[in-house]
């Protein structure tokens, strides 16, 4: 059984429906089970598990429940601009809370999957970052998202690092939306034109995070060992390179041709420093995916191609 942490988030959301398409059992939490304290996460495990029935007493009638073999982490601090105002809050989410999460994933014998980010890096590269590549985040956010990688790694060795990457879904606040909304209401927008990154859809991130556990669970034994996805870390994105600006002037032409965006806008490029935030972001975030592609023998889409086929389903809401 999954333990899934986050939830009610934007990608949280997106794996709990995967999950019961998938027929894969599961139970979940969110912040009413706070990951900066750890006796709540214990009992929220010990209340799910085989842990509970310790009686002792033979339980005919009762459902004894499954074990939980695997975690998954979508819980964290994600408002990039404001931890740099808030450093203890980001901190004590983004790393003491991955920090109590594996501890207890180690205790009940589980399996983590940790959702991470391409801000761990400085954004000075020119070529895609490897999951090899020396982390140097540049803002809080980063770093904390950094020192809970290192508290993983630290704590436990069953574990899946996935770091992700201008993310977008259905449930939940994303550019997608937010362009939409703003072209919709008004006669022209400013976009950056000098950060490159990929964006990435949550549907296909969310698919690669249930094949981990599919392909895991269901991998034969192999000379007495399991043959499923080794453990470390793993970078997903969508294919492909781009930039806010061409980013949105994308939003814009599926939005018409969709009828998401029914009116005209125009979009124009400008620099970051044209556009002061709190947090500094990288210039450069592109996160090469061959290690989980290899691992997992997927193809991944285009960042285009999921793009276009986000915003004509019936299920785009911007919210
Ligand atoms: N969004 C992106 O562009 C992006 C890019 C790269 C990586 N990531 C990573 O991807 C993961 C998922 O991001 P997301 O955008 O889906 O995040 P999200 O929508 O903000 O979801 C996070 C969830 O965690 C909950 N939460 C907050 N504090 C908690 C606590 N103390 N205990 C338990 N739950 C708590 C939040 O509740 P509330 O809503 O009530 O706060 C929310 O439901 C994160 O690890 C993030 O760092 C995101």
């Amino acid at each position: 059984m999954v333990w899934l942490i986050g939830d009610k988030g934007m990608l949280g959301s997106e794996i709990a429906r995967q999950l019961t398409e998938n027929k894969i059992q599961w139970i979940g939490s969110d912040r009413e089970v706070d990951i900066t304290n750890s006796s709540e996460l214990r009992k929220f495990a010990s209340s799910h598990g085989p842990a509970a029935n310790t009686t002792g007493l033979t339980v005919r009638k009762r459902k004894v429940p499954e074990k939980i073999t695997w975690v998954i982490n979508c819980a964290a601090y994600t408002a990039v601009d404001k931890s740099e105002s808030e450093p203890d809050l980001a901190e004590s989410l983004n790393a003491e809370g991955p920090l109590n999460i594996a501890r207890v994933a180690r205790e009940i014998g589980a399996k983590l999957i940790h959702i991470s980010t391409d801000y761990v890096f400085n954004g000075n590269g020119k070529v895609p970052y490897t999951e090899e590549d020396p982390k140097d985040p540049i803002g809080v956010y980063g770093k904390t998202k950094a020192e809970g990688e290192r508290q993983i790694e630290k704590e436990m060795t069953l574990y899946y690092i996935i770091r992700t990457a201008w993310l977008y879904g259905f449930d939940g606040k994303n550019f997608v939306y937010t362009m939409t909304k703003a072209m919709n209401t008004r006669d022209s927008v400013k976009v950056v034109n000098d950060q490159k990154g990929t964006p990435t859809c949550a549907v296909d991130l969310a698919e690669a995070i249930v094949k981990i556990i599919d392909s895991s669970d269901k991998a034969p034994f192999l000379f007495g060992k399991k043959s499923a996805l080794p453990y470390g870390i793993y970078h997903f994105t969508n294919q492909g390179e781009t930039t806010w600006f061409e980013f949105c002037n994308k939003i814009y032409e599926y939005g018409k041709k969709y009828g998401t965006i029914t009116k005209d806008c125009v979009i124009e490029p400008c620099l970051t420093e044209d556009y002061p935030t709190d947090a500094k972001r990288p210039q450069y975030s592109v996160l090469s995916k061959d290690k989980i592609k290899m691992g997992l023998k997927i193809k991944i889409p285009s960042w285009e191609e999921s793009l276009e086929k986000f915003i004509k389903s019936p299920r785009f809401e911007p919210k």
